[in-house]
């Protein structure tokens, strides 16, 4: 990372309005102090996206994305930091300072991601060029053409053909002067074993480039032209390219998934490159591995809805059942999509036709709880007794975690009446798996110090009014450190020693807040919301900077009592553990353990005036 002199930094930040980046951006009306618009980062039809000129800040409140511009311009670009500094520098014609601060390491290490760069483009283009003229490639082109890949879309997509010799590569490097070094460590060519030199990777293999999400090309999908194995070849990982890290085809679908405010989610290169050649751009694919949490919260950044369109065999299903987990995991919201049976999505879009694909397969996309419920109906015998209770018990299970009651109710009866079995039976089931889920939940919050699920935490905020009084306590005690009106030192290490947090972020941001003040900075918001990497952080801390500055005479008071307020959560979230575990503990001598355990911490309770 380049560093920039603060001074730098701080001239580029005053030069740039907030109001007037954005406006660049998106369509901003006035409403009071604030400016008033369409969000860019989801997809929303009344605005919940605000600027404010005085702070300098933006904050969505539907999808709590926030920051300064410089946040603004990195999110919007997908660039980094330093790179949001260069591009508002140049948009103000301030010229940039030189770059010596950088250390050398850094500047060697940048110097090779960027010759490698530089070799994948050229492999490209090498690729595409023997694609396009050579002859052996015909019968490349005639696959693709097979396959209902127009022109076009191979030029846009740089597809290309990989020639079947060993060396093709390898010898056209030497002649273009690409150090073969490189072509090595992206894995497009393997040093010999027995001898010096090295042979290409990839042959007789149709090329897809794989792109990042800025479009720069990290890596090759090599397809072969008949049904010899493996089918693709990858490229192996580098540093450039990490495969748990990537949706393939994201650059280019980023403009289609805006537009639709939707992205779908397919396995193969195939179902990808299909999608596109018949127009259907907000498609994106995981290659064929299991989908990732860091992939799900890049796709987050992109939209709020995912449309699953894995294919229809067994392992595919089971693989929409498990990213399912973990895309709702990260926040979005999902369906399903059923293809006929045996298709994937290429298969089914060539066979019935974009319009089929659109309305039948993604239009009837299924919510997640009726895929799920499907999903368990396959796993059960329902001709038997034993499989039709074994199956309500866990479709209740299910259902036990929506928070709809109207739905709740509504699925127990389709189920009821699908099995023949009467209502009351299913809703019974439904009203036992409720308590023991309600009771997990207890177990969870109870849990909360050893874990950082803050969306679960969140979601149960909405409902629990308890943990919602400490995270006002929290966040007053947080405006107050920032806002400079108290000994912010003093109470964050006083809080890290505490080590209870009513938003699972704040562990992290007070970890933050901490180690700048010890460092002798001033506590400056802004200056770190540009550098946390951490986003759920970032965003908690954009969501504290924009409330209100609370102004008190009496702030050290008032933080005192917030940070004993927490002392509070901590026992509290202590006797509900104990609590928990007496109600399934067996075992005489440890219940006794156990009772004693909360004997304890109640009169602790107690003593704190509870
Ligand atoms: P599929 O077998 O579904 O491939 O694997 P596909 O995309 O439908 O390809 P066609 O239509 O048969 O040409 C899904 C994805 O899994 C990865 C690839 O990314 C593929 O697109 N895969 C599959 C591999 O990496 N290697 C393989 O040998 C097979
Ligand atoms: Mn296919």
């Amino acid at each position: 990372m380049a560093f920039f002199p603060e001074e730098f930094i701080e001239q580029v930040r005053n030069a740039n309005d907030i109001t007037e980046v954005i406006g660049e951006y998106v369509q901003l009306e006035r409403r009071g102090r604030n400016f008033l618009g369409l969000c860019p980062f989801h997809a929303e039809k009344t605005p919940s996206f605000n600027v404010n000129p005085e702070k300098q800040l933006y904050y969505c409140f539907g999808c709590h994305a926030g920051g300064t511009v410089f946040n603004f311009v990195m999110e919007t670009q997908k660039i980094s930091f330093p790179e949001a500094v260069r591009a508002l520098a140049m948009r103000a014609n301030i010229p940039l300072p030189e770059t010596a601060a950088k250390s050398p390491a850094v500047r060697a290490q940048q110097k090779e991601k960027q010759l490698l760069y530089r070799v994948n483009q050229w492999a490209t283009e090498y690729f595409h060029r023997q694609l396009r003229q050579m002859p052996e490639a015909e019968k490349a082109r005639d696959y693709l053409a097979r396959r209902g890949f127009s022109s076009d879309l191979v030029q846009e997509m740089k597809l290309g053909y990989a020639p079947a010799g060993w060396t093709d590569l390898v010898a056209a490097a030497e002649r273009s002067r690409v150090p073969l070094s490189a072509l090595a460590k992206l894995g497009l060519i393997v040093p010999r074993r027995q001898q010096e030199g090295y042979y290409d990777r990839f042959r007789a293999r149709v090329m897809i480039p794989i792109t990042d999400e800025r479009g720069r090309i990290v890596a090759f999908g090599g397809r072969v032209l008949d049904d010899s194995q493996p089918k693709y070849l990858n490229s192996p990982e580098s540093v450039l390219f990490d495969k748990g890290r990537l949706l393939f085809g994201l650059h280019y679908a980023n403009p289609f998934i805006r537009k639709t405010g939707s992205a779908i989610l397919v396995e193969g290169y195939m179902d990808c490159l299909s999608a596109w050649q018949f127009g259907i751009g907000h498609v994106v694919g995981t290659l064929g591995t299991a989908l990732t949490i860091a992939q799900a919260r890049l796709l987050k950044r992109y939209t709020d809805h995912v449309i699953l369109c894995y294919d229809a065999d067994g392992s595919g299903l089971q693989a929409a059942l498990r990213g399912l987990d973990i895309l709702l995991k990260a926040g979005l919201q999902v369906r399903v999509a059923i293809l006929p049976s045996g298709q994937d999505p290429d298969d089914c879009l060539r066979q019935q036709g974009p319009d089929y694909f659109l309305q039948e397969v993604i239009g009837k996309a299924q919510p997640v709880v009726d895929f799920q419920l499907a999903m368990l109906r396959k796993e059960h015998d329902l001709n038997t007794v034993d499989g039709k209770a074994r199956f309500v018990k866990a479709a209740a299970s299910l259902l036990a975690a929506l928070d709809n009651e109207v739905a709740k109710t509504a699925y127990a009866q389709q189920i009821a009446h699908d099995l023949q079995v009467p209502e009351s039976a299913v809703l019974a089931e439904l009203a036992k798996q409720a308590r023991a889920s309600r009771s997990k939940q207890r177990d969870k919050l109870g849990n909360s110090r050893n874990t950082t699920r803050s969306m679960e935490l969140a979601m149960m905020a909405e409902t629990d009014p308890v943990l919602r009084g400490y995270q006002v306590a929290e966040d007053k005690l947080l405006n107050l450190i920032l806002s400079d009106q108290v000994n912010g030192q003093e109470l964050l290490l006083a809080w890290q020693e505490l080590d209870v947090y009513a938003y699972p972020a704040d562990r992290e941001l007070v970890a933050l807040l901490l180690e700048e003040m010890q460092a002798g900075q001033v506590l400056d918001g802004r200056r770190l919301l540009e550098r946390i990497d951490n986003r759920e952080v970032a965003e908690r801390l954009a969501q504290v900077m924009w409330s209100e500055n609370i102004e008190l005479e009496n702030a050290a008071i008032v933080a005192r009592d917030c940070l004993d307020k927490l002392k509070h959560l901590a026992i509290h979230q202590a006797i509900t553990a104990v609590q928990e575990k007496l109600r399934i503990e067996k075992d005489t001598v440890k219940r006794k353990q156990l009772l004693q355990e909360l004997q304890t911490l109640l009169e602790k309770q107690k003593g704190m005036g509870h």
